[in-house]
């Protein structure tokens, strides 16, 4: 028996599309980051053709991790929880729709030009301005669809989780403009509209922001929805809430000059850089305790329930990498490990501790309410991706460490007559045990997304979609 749906219902159609692509792509782009690491293990794979080079596919990698993988996670959560914390559908289904297809557009575009060689050479903003020019597109429609839900929402106040969201889509949609503003030359060519150092430091204000906003103000969102939905208490403070949001963005856009120490930019802007970001330690910490401190009381059942364990990891992990980065932004640290396998480490703790954790926890929740189930299909195989996930991030931040601290060590190192006591083959010899181990910690995460995909694939089998969204219609109908 069918089950007419009405308007009033929410769009979980668009949520599914999203949840489903995040481990697709997922599975794809840490793929790909297990193949790149195997190349700085063995670099015969890198075939010695152009398209297959490292340096082609790195950017790839990070495209389809934080971009496809995370964004998608991204969308398919924000569409979600504001639909259910405003009590009402989506404003447009058709400019959702655009948002779904456009995005994955990008993302193809992405996958076929940047082993092809085109890019604008930022980092994580490599894509030339034709697709540039699409993500924008797309990405204020997002900003549409989202503050227009808002808008016609049927609750007073607006969810503490929405503030997180709805500030990463606004100031990523800034970041993207002002860093793309460019003259293009020819279709898959452009210069960046800056110079010199001025360009650098627009490129790290945007590179430093996507981490704060992309990577962890809209995970912050993420977090905000599904620890206490999960663990089945409030959030812990509200008013903590409130107080490190406004801290955490306002701290957030000073801190990009951390990336460009001892470089041409000014020096005052290098200090003001570092000290914004060692203050940043104070509100992202108190994130980190307020998802943490909602679980009072419930700690039991960590001891049940996979999905609250790569929640609660993940705010772990976040709270690591956020004080590893204040200390890696004072510039007498930042000199020992800056150009380092360090900063990867550190960039992997908040990719795959932090971004990927909290996005796999959240999706194991809402893929069975979207879909019509009670539950995903196995409680024991999300245990055991748990368990490979966690081993794998920790093999691969461990391995990072040893070999950052190497190599910055060995760099360093002077004989009494001022010569270099190590030369840079000396150093990366020394490193090749330590890309092993990371290869090996990327394959185990990468195999747990292999699990999941199996999970969610026999969930999805079993599913019922129109049951959920009849099931939403009721929720929202018992709300009045
Ligand atoms: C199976 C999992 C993964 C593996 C094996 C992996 C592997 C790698 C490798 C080998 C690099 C290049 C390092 C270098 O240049 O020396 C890299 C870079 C990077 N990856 Fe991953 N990665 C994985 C997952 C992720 C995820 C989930 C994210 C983000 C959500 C991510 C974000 C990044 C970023 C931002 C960089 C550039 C770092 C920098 O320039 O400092 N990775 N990854
Ligand atoms: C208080 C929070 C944080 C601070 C102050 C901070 C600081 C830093 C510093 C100093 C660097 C090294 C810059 C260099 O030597 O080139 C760095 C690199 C990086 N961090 Fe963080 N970090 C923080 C949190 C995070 C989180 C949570 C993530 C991920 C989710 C992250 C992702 C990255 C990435 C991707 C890079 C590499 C950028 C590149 O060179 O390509 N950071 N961070």
């Amino acid at each position: 028996m069918s089950t007419a749906i009405s308007p009033t219902a929410y769009n979980y159609k668009v949520v599914r599309q999203f949840a489903i692509m995040t481990v697709v792509w997922g599975i794809l782009g840490m793929g790909l980051g297990v193949f790149i690491a195997s190349q700085l293990v063995w670099p015969e794979l890198n075939f010695g053709l152009p398209w297959t080079t490292f340096g082609r596919l790195r950017p790839l990698h990070t495209n389809l991790v934080i971009f496809a993988f995370g964004g998608c996670a991204l969308f398919a959560t924000s569409y979600y929880v504001v639909q259910r914390t405003c009590q009402t559908r989506l404003i447009s289904d058709s400019l959702a729709a655009f948002t779904f297809w456009g995005w994955q557009a990008v993302i193809v575009g992405a996958i076929v030009t940047l082993p092809l060689g085109y890019t604008t050479t930022k980092e994580y903003a490599e894509l030339e301005w034709p697709l540039a020019i699409l993500l924008a597109i797309v990405w204020v429609t997002y900003g549409l669809v989202f503050f227009g839900t808002i808008t016609k929402r049927k609750t007073k106040h607006i969810y503490v989780g929405n503030w997180f969201y709805g500030a990463f889509i606004v100031v990523t949609a800034m970041l993207h403009i002002v860093n793309h503003a460019s003259l293009p030359v020819s279709f898959f060519k452009s210069y960046s509209a800056y110079a010199g150092a001025t360009d650098a430091m627009i490129q790290w204000w945007y590179g430093h922001n996507a981490v704060g906003f992309f990577l962890t103000t809209g995970f912050l969102g993420m977090m905000y929805y599904f620890v206490p939905k999960q663990a089945e208490r409030p959030i812990y403070s509200y008013r903590l809430s409130i107080v490190h949001f406004w801290a955490l963005i306002t701290l957030y856009i000073w801190a990009g000059p951390h990336h460009l120490h001892y470089t041409a930019l000014p020096d005052w802007a290098q200090s003001l850089g570092m000290a914004m970001s060692i203050i940043l330690l104070a509100p992202s910490w108190g994130g980190m305790i307020n998802g943490m401190m909602t679980l009072s009381g419930a700690w039991h059942k960590l001891r049940t329930d996979p999905i609250l364990r790569f929640l609660v990891v993940s705010l772990a992990f976040y709270g690591m990498s956020t004080f590893e980065g204040p200390m890696m932004a004072i510039k007498t640290v930042n000199s020992l490990s800056h150009y380092t396998d360090w900063t990867i480490g550190h960039v992997h703790a908040g990719a795959l501790g932090w971004v990927a954790m909290i996005s796999i926890g959240a999706l194991y929740h809402l893929i069975p309410k979207v879909f019509g189930r009670q539950q995903m299909h196995s409680i024991g195989l999300i245990n055991t991706h748990f368990w490979l996930a966690t081993i794998g991030t920790v093999l691969y931040i461990a391995s990072m460490w040893v070999n950052g601290i190497t190599q910055g060590l060995m760099w360093r190192a002077i004989n009494d007559d001022g010569t270099l006591t190590y030369s840079f083959v000396e150093a990366l010899q020394a490193s090749h045990p330590g890309f092993i181990v990371r290869a090996l910690g990327g394959a185990f995460f990468a195999t747990g997304m292999l699990i999941m995909a199996y999970n969610v694939f026999r969930t999805v089998r079993a599913s019922n979609p129109a049951e959920a969204e009849a099931a939403a219609q009721i929720a929202v109908v018992g709300a009045h």
